[in-house]
């Protein structure tokens, strides 16, 4: 939507995040946030996780904040993560329906925005599907606002990328020593992307991308992992598993995109495939899931699927998250 080339958009977004003391203001990518924050992140998300069955941790470190969500496509467990992470943080939460909001009567994204900062909103949630669009309200609100990015085009998801690596910490420790492959519809996916992004700057080992060659990402968007479209080479020896859907909301031209039995045949991650995979290896994905296509239900289902656990992390995250920014307007 902005006229410049997409690596000058991307290296402004990531200067964008911090205030002038070095402090996450907005979220909007992964992309150019260091090692240390993002393991400060984890490290507080942790402190928001309880044992299953037990009450969800709470506190009142955002009470008397405003946080809107806006979600212009669909979504399950992202909003409903933000909604129970801004409540349990003491927050007031709005989930503003768009279907019925004035941007159906043609009022346009800053209008929306600027009205709700006249109501005192603090935090606005926003999800996409034009990519910088959450970089381009940031760039628009009030000093003491802040845009957290929950799912932008095909670009950046980045608290799906910290909540896939709080998981894979949780399960496997160090970075260093792993070989993490995600498979599938990798070009369309921004969940993939965030989750290079983090990786990358945690130091993964090897990272391998696995799809069929008309899914696959452009090399020069996802530097240092290995572009892979034989399924066994890609699983041989993996540490961690990450299936994804096809994007078939994303995809305008359906040639090449194989069928959805010949899909399974050749990527979908059954037990039989995973044999050659580390014994011990966990299985991710980010939801929604076609069960069948891109992941056989025993597997989502099995002892080594870390599936549920991603979704729980996913509060976790979003309220360390939130609590973060919230300092950042505190300290002003
Ligand atoms: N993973 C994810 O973003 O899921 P939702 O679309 O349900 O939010």
């Amino acid at each position: 939507m902005i006229a410049r080339s997409e690596k000058q958009d991307l290296d402004d977004e990531a200067a964008l995040q911090l205030d002038a003391k070095g402090n996450l203001r907005h979220l909007l990518t992964l992309k150019g946030l260091d090692q240390s924050l993002l393991t400060e992140i984890l490290d507080d998300a942790e402190h928001y996780l309880t044992e299953p069955g037990s009450l969800p941790a709470r506190s009142q470190s955002l009470a008397g904040r405003t946080i809107a969500n806006l979600f212009f496509e669909p979504s399950t467990r992202t909003r409903a993560s933000f909604d129970l992470a801004g409540k349990r943080l003491g927050a007031d939460v709005l989930n503003l329906d768009v279907n019925t909001s004035s941007r159906k009567k043609g009022e346009s994204i800053l209008d929306t925005i600027y009205t709700l900062e006249a109501m005192q909103v603090d935090v606005m949630v926003v999800r996409d599907a034009s990519a910088g669009v959450p970089a381009y309200i940031a760039r628009n609100v009030l000093d003491h606002v802040s845009i957290l990015n929950a799912g932008e085009a095909d670009t950046s998801h980045p608290t799906q990328g910290l909540l896939d690596l709080l998981t894979i910490r949780q399960h496997k420790g160090d970075f260093e020593n792993l070989t993490v492959a995600i498979v599938g519809d990798i070009r369309h996916s921004r969940v993939a992307m965030s989750a290079c992004h983090g990786l990358a700057t945690l130091g993964v080992g090897e990272l391998r991308l696995i799809s069929p060659p008309a899914l696959a990402p452009d090399s020069e968007s996802v530097p240092g992992a290995s572009i892979v479209d034989n399924l066994d080479e890609g699983l041989d020896g993996a540490d961690v598993v990450m299936a994804l859907r096809i994007q078939r909301e994303r995809i305008g031209n359906l040639d090449g995109i194989p069928g959805i039995d010949e899909y399974f045949a050749n990527y979908g991650i059954s037990q039989e495939r995973l044999k050659i995979a580390a014994p011990d290896v966990i299985i991710m994905h980010p939801g929604p899931m076609n069960r069948g296509i891109e992941i056989e239900s025993v597997v989502a289902d099995g002892s080594n699927s870390v599936v549920t656990q991603q979704v729980t992390n996913g509060v976790a995250v979003r309220m360390a998250v939130l609590d973060r920014v919230g300092q950042t307007m505190a300290s002003r």
